[in-house]
């Protein structure tokens, strides 16, 4: 089994990568945390209908009591109520502070489980078993943990680390190809910022990783997560180099944001924010042509993305922290060669603005 270990000031945790993984989820769990007399899933009506069987099995054999508790799909439901009324689930179902919590499903369900752990009884244990490409790179890796309010994404939320990830590549076979899509966008963001090695593996396996083909799945979630394990142990509570992980969500935020988080999903959004950063790095000179078109044109494969409606002076506005930030020069994480990226503080408004419209002439003749 390939594993990857995250190893922060405050945890340190391993995250499993195997094919198959899922059908021996309860024997692992067994082994690395000793006897545990139930668990508790959260998971969504969806993903347990299709994965009931494969998550049972292992348990049954160990003689292990499953509880699902069920979240609806979809990112409206990623608020504080749902985790209240889990809460009071678990509370009912006589969960105490050894309760497992096991978070099944993409990062909606593995962001708010690790909320609800991170929050009843004052802190329970949780395992990741991310089931969506971008759960599995990204967002169980890390201890970040959260729900949305009205007025924005994550806002509510703290660090809690899982006790272990599970990663099983065979779990990616029913995901719907747009969702694929838009998740390899951020192991392309991954590379770009972090790995060049990983970036040229990409451009010769990406068709094969679009077809689903295991080992090559395997293989770029270990490197992916490699990269986010390595940022994070350096600087747990973004501070300093986790913001590199950013790339490409300043213009990705705001066009989600202005879109009201309809027509776009995150990844698709976030490959118009990283065309926006190369332009803007293209411009200063701090990123050769020929690199940014590398970068175009990977991202191009993962297409096409959908178009949108959306002023560059929207988009711009949207990106300044709040009104008093519109004026001034702001942070933004620059790609400076495939491989390598840097944050700056002094992008001007007028800079990021013909980046912006840049990036939506490209929208415009490239999203459909
Ligand atoms: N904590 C972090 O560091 C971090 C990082 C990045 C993103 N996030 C969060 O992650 C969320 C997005 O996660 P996501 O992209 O996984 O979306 P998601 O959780 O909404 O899942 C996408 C869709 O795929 C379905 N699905 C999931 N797994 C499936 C499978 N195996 N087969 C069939 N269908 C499946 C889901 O039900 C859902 O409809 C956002 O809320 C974002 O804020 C968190
Ligand atoms: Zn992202």
């Amino acid at each position: 089994m390939r594993s990857v270990w995250v190893k922060t000031n405050s945890a340190e945790y391993p995250v499993h990568i195997q094919p198959n993984l899922l059908g021996n989820l309860a024997g692992q769990i067994q082994l690395s945390y000793g006897k545990t007399s139930s668990v508790f899933v959260v998971t969504s009506p969806e993903i347990w209908e299709l994965w009931k069987e494969t998550f049972l099995a292992s348990f049954q054999k160990q003689k292990l009591d499953v509880h699902p508790l069920f979240v609806p799909p979809g990112e409206r439901h990623k608020r504080l109520s749902t985790v209240e009324r889990l809460a009071e689930e678990l509370s009912r179902a006589g969960a105490r502070r050894d309760t497992l919590l096991v978070a099944f499903g993409g990062g909606v369900i593995g962001d708010m489980t690790g909320f609800l752990a991170a929050i009843y009884m004052r802190g329970v244990r949780y395992i990741q078993v991310p089931t969506t490409y971008l759960a599995q790179i990204d967002s169980s890796v890390g201890g970040k943990t959260g729900v949305n309010l009205r007025t924005g994404k994550n806002l509510i939320g703290s660090f809690h680390h899982p006790v272990a990830v599970f990663c099983d590549p065979a779990i990616l076979s029913t995901l719907p190809s747009r969702e694929l899509r838009a998740g390899l966008v951020e192991t392309v963001k991954a590379a770009a910022l972090a790995d060049a090695t990983y970036f040229r593996w990409l451009e010769k396996n990406l068709d094969q990783l679009l077809k689903g083909e295991e080992k090559l799945l395997t293989e770029s979630i270990q490197r992916s997560v490699k990269i986010k394990a390595e940022i994070v142990a350096a600087d747990e509570h973004e501070s300093g180099p986790r913001m590199l992980l950013n790339l490409g969500h300043t213009v990705g935020h705001a066009i989600e944001a202005v879109t009201g988080y309809r027509s776009l999903l995150h990844g698709e959004a976030i490959a118009w924010g990283i065309l926006a950063a190369v332009s803007l790095s293209v411009e200063r000179s701090v990123l050769p042509p020929s690199e940014a078109k590398r970068i175009e044109d990977l991202l191009f494969r993962l297409g096409p993305f959908p178009k949108f409606r959306a002023s560059a002076k929207a988009l711009l506005d949207r990106t300044a922290a709040d009104k008093k930030h519109l004026q001034k020069s702001q942070r933004f994480v620059l790609p400076v060669t495939i491989g390598r990226a840097v944050v700056v503080e002094d992008v001007t408004p007028p800079e990021l603005l013909a980046a912006i419209q840049s990036m939506l002439r490209l929208a415009g003749e490239r999203g459909v």
